[in-house]
């Protein structure tokens, strides 16, 4: 590619590539053991399923094998891979990049530049972002860069934040924009908070769930007000063909999005009636995989723009606790359409292993053994 073809149309995601681990838990199940109402989980908060990892199972297998379906749907050979970098808050070390473990089972070496990024559910899109203006620049010349965003989410057991658990990893090859073009014009927001963190040398977050949503919703607040500018705001959003939010939880998404349409002076009505046409169908696999921290928007991202004609846009609104959040626009290329990477998540879906409660209880022990 020569740096003339560095333009916005020539970079985006080539290639998209997604992995789930082999378990889930009907948060009905974890309803029974937490003595509540499952209404509470399923209609209170939004939710379905939980995905789980086995205790030998995580961030670095998911990572890989996301990477291996998006490497195998490239054109490109890996010899043209330039970065490899991943977005986790599911760290296995305090130096070296989790980007190593995964580089390492791809047999990637060389001249690439491999790397970690942190910033709660925010760094997958850090490290697109990265990738995009390393693309750009002009610094990659003709590489391409592999990201990947992978993340386990256990909370402590009764923790409020337990039902929304999950566990995924997305992977994107940023390249030509066979799957969709990404504008090099985003719209960040951040304020520092303790809203999620997790103090070093601690197993899991603690979080002001409360305090977090309203983080979330002044984040999307900001971001969408920033994208409309001066235009109409009825307008700009509904001629999305889909608007993805990172999703903790379905309903905290529903609620955030009540929360922008009320600053545009919309009545509830308008606000939810683009919820249900633009937002709600893009939280299906969400749904069925819990929170997957980095990897949550990716996925929605990933099942909007599956079937999409090329030129059609979408938004997709990034938040990390802490809080850092940005919103990007995309452009599906012609490769959308086919939505190849949805393979990905029915073969999963279909192979994982239902548990039930006591399979959980048995499961979260084994868990806390090896971490203590
Ligand atoms: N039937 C239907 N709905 C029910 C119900 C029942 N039997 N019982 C409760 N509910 C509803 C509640 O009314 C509430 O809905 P509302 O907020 O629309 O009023 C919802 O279920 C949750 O109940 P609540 O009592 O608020 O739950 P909680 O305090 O136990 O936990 C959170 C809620 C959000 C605090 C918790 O899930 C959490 O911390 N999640 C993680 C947040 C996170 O990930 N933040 C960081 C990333 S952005």
């Amino acid at each position: 590619m020569t740096a003339d073809a560095n333009t916005f149309d020539s970079i985006g995601l080539a290639s998209i590539g997604l992995s789930l681990p082999p378990l889930a838990l009907p948060v009905e199940e974890l309803a029974k053991l937490r003595g509540q109402d499952p209404k509470k989980y399923t209609l209170g908060l939004g939710c379905q399923e939980m995905s789980l990892c086995p205790a030998d199972f995580g961030a670095v297998e998911m990572a890989v094998e996301a990477a291996r379906r998006a490497l195998g749907r490239w054109d490109g050979e890996l010899d043209r891979i330039g970065m490899i970098v991943v977005g986790t808050e599911s760290a296995i070390d305090m130096s070296r990049p989790l980007s190593a473990w995964v580089a390492d089972e791809l047999g990637l070496r060389g001249a690439v530049r491999s790397y970690e990024v942190k910033h709660a559910c925010y760094g997958g899109t850090v490290a697109l972002r990265q990738a995009l203006e390393w693309k750009l620049s002009g610094a990659a010349g003709d590489k391409a860069a592999l990201v990947i965003a992978t993340d386990v989410a256990l909370y402590a057991l009764s923790d409020p934040g337990e039902p929304t658990q999950g566990a995924g990893a997305v992977a994107m090859i940023v390249d030509q924009p066979h799957i969709a073009a990404i504008d090099p014009i985003s719209h960040p927001w951040s304020e520092p908070a303790f809203d999620f963190w997790r103090p070093v040398g601690e197993s899991f977050p603690r979080v002001d769930g409360k305090f977090s949503l309203d983080c979330y919703k002044t984040a999307a607040e900001n971001c969408f007000k920033a994208f409309v500018g001066d235009d109409n705001a009825e307008r700009k959003l509904s001629e999305l063909a889909a608007i993805c939010f990172h999703v903790p939880f379905p309903k905290m998404v529903k609620k955030a999005f009540l929360h922008v349409g009320e600053s545009f002076g919309w009545d509830f009505e308008l606000a939810n009636e683009i919820f249900s046409q633009k937002i709600d169908p893009n939280m299906g696999w969400n749904r069925q995989c819990g929170n997957a921290y980095t990897a949550s928007l990716w996925m929605s991202v990933a099942e909007a723009l599956a079937g999409l004609e090329g030129g059609q846009q979408i938004v997709a609104f990034s938040y990390g606790s802490g809080f850092g959040a940005e919103l990007l626009t995309l452009t599906a290329g012609p490769e959308a359409a086919a939505g190849t990477w949805a393979a990905d998540i029915e073969s999963d879906l279909d192979s994982r292993t239902h548990i039930d409660a006591a399979g959980y209880e048995e499961l979260r022990n084994v868990r806390l053994a090896a971490s203590a």
